[in-house]
């Protein structure tokens, strides 16, 4: 029998449970609060029917779930059986980025179908970058009338497009998706990423940079030193009334507020920045960053929000450490790693292997299966404790349309399921490869096209001209060096 995720203890007790083509099967459902964790669930099919328990409505969840997957590798029966199962983590989670490339609600929601059959429970939602801002706000129109449309697109390897290109999503159609996900247990997780990666809010309000200059949302991928000022008074008041106005969309727990990549070129120069550090005390612009994010995540808190920062965010060691969750993709200063080992909430998106953006010559199928994100150099057992979970990443600069958004997600996001769901004891990459096979071909009539197999683990000498013909030149030598 194929199930991915494979539940903790699965018994087969010999014999079938029959009913006839077309007929239901008798179910009976039940909760079961005694159960260990919220997520739990049991099944049992035996002679009289199916029997599911959950520990809570998520878990009888798993359970209909889990009896899905079960169901579609039988027909007209079913093996008696006994599963009782649950998360390893908590977290488990998928980000898709609609700014660089802009997916359509409809094709959002076909991601969230195949994502949710494998018990993700987190969608994060990367909804502002330099490329486009993409949530309608009230108080801020010029976000999206300005912020959503770039003049061209210019992220290289041959695919330039000369015309405008835009997009955005109003408050209805998010909140659509967020009831979509609500009935399939998954929480939206809306990012709105401060104070860097934000060229295309200063191309609505250039107010709010240090230079005051007008510019336009970014044509190319990068990093960009066009940020938000950090000492402007009406900064801060523009994140909170944007955040209030996303948070009344997204009713889930976690709020994203970005931080990742923000360059302080500007900032170190700023007068109103400088000013602020000096009133403030503060040592530096990075604690500058800290205490913005102290301040955004005070102002979600009293919304009842938990923020979550990428790990850049944290370099001015000054964030408070019981108001965010970090999310650990690149940690190149070790500031993530003693974040960790102190205790503190981290979710486990490290850039090498969780980016499904990179091509599986770099992170083949087969090294994210097998990443434990719990065994990362440095962890203490403190540290590993403190992972909540993981989530995979899918920028899209290169991903223009959903067939390569699919085939860059899946399989691979089978494989950080798994690992969600149950982290990296049992491990068997054999079974999990003809688990894959066959949610292939079940994906297929979810319209979601797999990458095909001969690309799922591409040798190590065919690795480097993989990589120079996805990125052509658009990649540093420094950076491919670090991350190889
Ligand atoms: C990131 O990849 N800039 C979070
Ligand atoms: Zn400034």
């Amino acid at each position: 029998m194929y199930l991915c995720p494979e539940p903790k203890k699965l018994e087969l007790k010999g014999g079938y449970y029959y009913f006839s083509v077309g007929e239901e099967p008798e179910i009976y459902e039940k909760v079961t609060p005694m159960l260990s964790h919220k997520e739990s669930y049991r099944i049992i099919i035996d002679a009289k029917g199916v029997h599911i328990e959950g520990a809570s409505n998520t878990g009888l969840y798993y359970a209909r779930l889990t009896l899905k997957q079960i169901r579609m590798n039988y027909r007209g029966c079913l093996p008696y059986l006994y599963i009782y199962d649950e998360p390893e983590f908590s977290y488990r989670g998928f980000m898709i980025d609609s700014c660089r490339h802009f997916f359509t609600v409809d094709e959002i929601k076909k991601i969230i179908d195949g994502a949710s059959l494998f018990k993700f429970n987190k969608f994060h939602f990367h909804l502002s970058d330099d490329q486009g801002f993409r949530v309608e706000i009230e108080s801020y129109p010029l976000l999206t009338t300005v912020g959503s449309v770039r003049p061209s697109s210019d992220f290289g390897r041959g695919e330039n497009d000369k015309n405008p290109y835009g997009g955005y999503y109003t408050k209805a159609e998010l909140k659509e998706i967020v009831d979509y996900c609500g009935e399939r247990f998954i929480e939206v997780i809306p990012e709105f990423d401060i104070p860097g990666h934000t060229s295309a809010v200063i191309a609505a309000y250039p107010e709010l940079s240090c230079k005051g200059e007008k510019i336009e949302p970014k044509t190319t991928a990068g990093v960009f030193s066009d940020i938000l000022c950090g000492g402007n008074s009406e900064t801060l008041k523009m994140i909170k009334a944007v955040t209030d106005e996303m948070c009344e969309i997204f009713t889930g727990k976690y709020f994203h507020i970005g931080g990742d990549e923000a360059p302080k070129k500007n900032w170190n120069v700023c007068p109103v920045c400088k000013a602020k550090i000096e009133e403030l005390s503060l040592k530096n612009s990075e604690e500058l960053q800290g205490w913005l994010v102290n301040e955004v995540s005070l102002h979600l808190k009293k919304r009842c929000k938990k923020t979550i920062c990428w790990n850049e965010a944290i370099k001015g060691g000054n964030v408070e450490h019981d108001s965010v969750t970090v999310a650990w993709w690149l940690d190149r200063t070790n500031a993530t790693l003693n974040w960790a080992n102190g205790g503190n909430p981290t979710i486990v998106e490290s850039f090498t292997p969780y980016y499904a953006d990179y091509p599986y010559g770099m992170h083949s199928l087969k090294s994210v299966y097998l990443y434990n994100p719990r065994k990362i150099k440095g962890l203490t057992s403190l540290g590993a404790a403190s992972i909540v979970g993981v989530e995979s990443p899918v920028w899209t600069e290169y991903i223009r349309d959903f067939k390569k958004l699919s085939q860059m997600c899946f399989p691979r996001w089978l494989a950080v399921a798994d690992t969600g769901w149950n982290g990296n004891d049992n491990k068997n990459y054999p079974r999990f490869l003809k688990n894959v096979a066959f949610y292939c071909d079940i994906l297929k009539e979810y319209g979601i096209t797999c990458a095909d197999e001969s690309e799922w683990n591409i040798l190590p000498h065919n690795k480097l001209s993989q990589m120079a013909s996805f990125f052509g030149n658009v990649l540093s030598k420094d950076f491919v060096k670090q991350i190889l």
